[in-house]
């Protein structure tokens, strides 16, 4: 089965991907499928423990193989891991297929997420990684990314909006 997804949401955790993917593949009729989903059921573990289990290029390598599956299968609405768009060969797949991204500021990043150990990126000084995380990715989103769409200070109905709009 070779399908394309109409479209796929990248950015960095906690923007919003999977509340605005189900509303926005509510809003288009379509199914949803994220790519974190998709590695905890076939791993049978949480994002979390295979980080501290097997280290994040481990996570890296089965994340790689994941996005690469769903993009062939899921003609829906699919949403990325945020760091799935470090991996080159993930970036080049993208070419060709309508991708957003959700943008939020770094005190926004903050604000939104916290010190949260269920994200393994962050369980240490959130601020200093985010901005760390920032700097490191927006240029990738950017790069695969066909429509930015900033989500600071706007409700999960406003980004889907926002996102039909774009799209
Ligand atoms: C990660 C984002 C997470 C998850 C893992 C690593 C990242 O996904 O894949 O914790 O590197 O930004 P979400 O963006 O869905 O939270």
């Amino acid at each position: 089965m070779s399908a394309t997804p109409v479209v796929v949401l990248v950015g960095p955790m906690g923007v919003g991907k999977s509340t605005v993917g189900h509303l926005l593949a509510g809003r288009l009729g379509l199914g949803y499928r994220d790519t974190d989903d998709d590695i905890v059921t076939e791993q049978g573990r949480t994002v979390a423990e295979i980080f501290v289990d097997d280290g994040e290029p481990a996570f890296r390598a089965i994340e790689k193989q994941t996005v690469r599956r769903a993009l062939a299968e899921h003609d829906g609405v699919l949403a990325l891991g945020g760091g799935a768009i470090l991996d080159p060969d993930t970036r080049e797949l993208l070419a060709g297929v309508r991708v957003v991204y959700l943008s939020m500021d770094v005190e926004e990043a903050v604000k939104r997420t916290g010190l949260n150990a269920a994200r393994p990126l962050l369980a240490v000084n959130p601020r200093k990684q985010w901005r760390e995380l920032m700097e490191a990715r927006r240029h990738l989103y950017e790069e695969v990314a066909t429509a930015v769409v900033a989500t600071d200070g706007r409700t999960p109905e406003e980004v889907t909006q926002a996102v039909l709009d774009a799209v």
